[in-house]
């Protein structure tokens, strides 16, 4: 792809053409299959923002996942590249133009495989279904996936019809743009991909992992204005202590999400109302 709307890669082992063979290898390792995200957005200088910084960070530099930011001003209408307009209708705001969306769809769309489950097609919208753990693990398992980061009040639906896009809600309130809530997707996607955590072991025991929300933690020093660390965390009885996590992560799951209490307990054959002392 080539052109002003070409993805802008991000990492340094996505991105930069050379003639090091060192960096032309590493470059073919990322092509020949890194994860990727390919997010469409009026602002790519958003990326990779926090995306850019620790683990992920690292990991993208490494190239164990690949982040390109298709810039849709370059795509717009005339002179002025525009890419929006009033609503429809009337009403407040502006709509970004489905004919430029689709140019930056179709840059998206190369090189990809159709079957969505491979390689999702998401707009982020408040109008969407809730983004899940679950969706993290299944997007983390896709070979990539192209976000749409709306802006004004949001994209013509026709183009949202025309290519079956899904879309996906970080949460019951609204934002200014999809850019952040596209950084918090990809994050919680690419923190599953192997290698990218240092211990595999804290995705696998963190919140959500198997249903419930994570069990207290604590660290040095012991005491703490006066609050000391529970005592079984000190004992070094390692049995003990998981059957403690657990017992404090049913208790704060249910407590706090009930929702989330339900199923686990329709999932483990349990009363969600059973009078255990958690
Ligand atoms: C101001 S919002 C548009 C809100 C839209 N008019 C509505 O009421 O549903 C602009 C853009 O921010 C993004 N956005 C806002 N809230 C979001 C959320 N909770 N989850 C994901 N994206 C969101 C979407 O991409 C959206 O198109």
């Amino acid at each position: 792809m080539t052109g002003p709307s070409a993805p802008r890669s991000h990492g340094r082992l996505a991105l930069r053409p050379s003639a090091q063979p060192r960096d032309l290898m590493a470059e073919s390792r990322v092509a020949a299959g890194a994860w990727t995200a390919r997010v469409i957005t009026l602002f790519p200088d958003a990326f990779p923002g926090t995306l850019g910084l620790s683990l992920t960070g690292k990991a993208l530099e490494m190239g164990l996942w690949a982040l390109e930011a298709i810039d849709l001003r370059p795509l717009g209408e005339g002179r002025h590249r525009n890419v929006d307009d009033t609503p429809a209708g009337g009403g407040a705001g502006m709509v970004l133009r489905a004919d430029v969306m689709h140019r930056a769809l179709e840059i998206a769309s190369a090189g990809t495989p159709v079957d969505r489950a491979s390689w999702p097609t998401v707009y982020l919208s408040p109008r969407g279904k809730p983004f899940t753990q679950a969706m993290a693990r299944d997007w983390a398992q896709a070979q990539g996936v192209t976000l749409i980061c709306g802006r004004f009040e949001g994209v013509d639906q026709r183009v949202i019809d025309h290519w079956a896009v899904e879309e996906v809600s970080l949460g019951d309130f609204v934002l200014t743009g999809g850019e952040i809530a596209a950084q918090a997707l990809i994050d919680a996607t690419v923190r599953l991909i192997p290698r990218v955590l240092g211990n595999q072991m804290s995705a696998e025991e963190e919140s959500f992992s198997e249903g419930l929300l994570e069990f207290p933690q604590y660290t040095r020093p012991p005491l703490w204005e006066g609050r000391a660390i529970p005592d079984i965390l000190l004992s070094g009885h390692h049995a003990k202590i998981t059957d403690w996590r657990r017992g404090q992560a049913e208790r704060l799951t249910k407590q706090r999400r009930p929702d989330l209490w339900r199923a686990y307990c329709a999932a483990h054959g349990r009363d969600p109302d059973e009078d255990r002392e958690l």
